[in-house]
């Protein structure tokens, strides 16, 4: 009996016993195929992070491209305004000077005429004495009422004075040509003092008294520079933002800061090796220490809105390093005022 038990249970254990293998057997199946599918889900997986990341290497390196070409397009805006700003006023200051030409050279070619006739008129004035002198009364009285002796005298002086004016009027048109120089697209050898002097022209009226600030003083200590090779109308350009700077500095420490020392620019030029050296310093406010790092960057200003752009020296810079390889510095010190030291090779290579 007990091994008839015995035997009946063995066979349903055996049978147990095969269902587990078999259930043992479909589940190792479904965990290698589980294996295989997880291995290829992480094989794909790892495909779309490496493509995501190479995407995302492209995309920061297309935000860069696009960084730089955003700053190479800022600072060809700015090019354009400036040279578009300069080229607009050089045309204005050449017609205006080609306008005044005319008339004061016909004035001035008449006046050594004028000078003849009235040597003329006074020669004959002068015989008539010799031969009448005891005019009618008529004449007589004319003579003492207008003063002969007087008009003689003056008559000579105003000739000389509108000699001396007109001469100084075809200065002055030499200077607003020479200041507008728009046919100058190459390097060409310049007189510098000439175009800082044509500068100092256009800027008078910025220069002069007004009623919230004394005369600013201009003191020229040119040295014996030979000609130098360069874009003569952007290096005009390059004078015009710095005096136009220290003028707007010298305004400022005067209207704002109060500051009593008399306002005066003093530039000073010398050669220096193969290199010609021109220094513009003002007495103005001066530059603090910090914004001295920022003064070359393209539209940094510290002028109220409309006043100033912040594109005058970024594009000074690029004329003087770029374009005729030379160098720009500055130097400031708060309340005592700022120099800026241009240094240009005198031949271009
Ligand atoms: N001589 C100076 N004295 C004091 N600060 C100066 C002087 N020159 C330049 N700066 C400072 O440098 C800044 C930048 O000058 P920059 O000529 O480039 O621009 P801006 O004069 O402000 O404007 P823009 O020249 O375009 O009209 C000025 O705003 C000013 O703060
Ligand atoms: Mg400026």
């Amino acid at each position: 009996m007990d091994n008839a038990n015995n035997s009946k249970i063995n066979k349903e254990l055996e049978k147990t016993n095969r269902i587990l293998q078999k259930k043992l057997e479909r589940c190792e199946t479904e965990r290698r195929q589980l294996e295989t599918d997880i291995a290829g889900k992480e094989f794909l997986l790892k495909q779309v992070i490496s493509e995501l990341e190479s995407s995302r290497e492209a995309l920061e390196q297309r935000s860069q491209e696009l960084e730089i070409t955003l700053q190479n397009l800022q600072t060809m805006q700015v090019q354009m305004i400036q040279s578009e700003k300069m080229s607009a006023l050089g045309q204005m200051v050449a017609g205006v000077a080609h306008e005044i030409n005319n008339p004061v050279n016909f004035i001035h070619g008449n006046l050594s005429h004028l000078a003849q006739y009235n040597q003329d008129i006074w020669h004959l004035i002068r015989l008539y004495h010799q031969h009448f002198p005891n005019p009618p009364l008529e004449i007589k009285t004319l003579q003492d009422a207008i003063d002969i002796e007087f008009l003689q005298e003056d008559l000579s002086k105003i000739l000389y004075s509108m000699n001396v004016g007109t001469q100084r009027i075809q200065e002055i048109v030499l200077s607003l040509r020479n200041f507008s120089r728009l046919d100058e697209a190459e390097f060409k050898p310049v007189n510098i003092h000439e175009g800082i002097d044509s500068t100092l022209l256009i800027l008078q009226y910025r220069l002069q008294t007004t009623l919230v600030q004394p005369e600013i003083l201009v003191v020229r200590e040119y040295g014996a520079l030979p000609n130098v090779e360069c874009f003569a109308g952007q290096l005009n350009q390059v004078f015009m933002n710095l005096l136009v700077n220290a003028i707007d500095a010298l305004e400022d420490s005067v209207v704002n800061s109060k500051m009593t020392n008399n306002p005066q620019i003093t530039i000073c030029t010398s050669v220096v090796e193969h290199l010609v050296e021109i220094a513009i310093a003002d007495n103005g406010v001066g530059i603090p220490e910090h914004i001295q790092q920022q003064i070359f960057n393209p539209f940094f200003t510290t002028k109220p809105i409309g006043k100033g752009t912040g594109m005058g020296l970024s594009i000074s810079y690029q004329i003087i390093c770029e374009k005729h390889g030379g160098s720009l510095n500055c130097f400031s010190t708060v309340g005592q005022g700022t120099k800026f030291v241009i240094q240009i090779p005198i031949q271009h290579k």
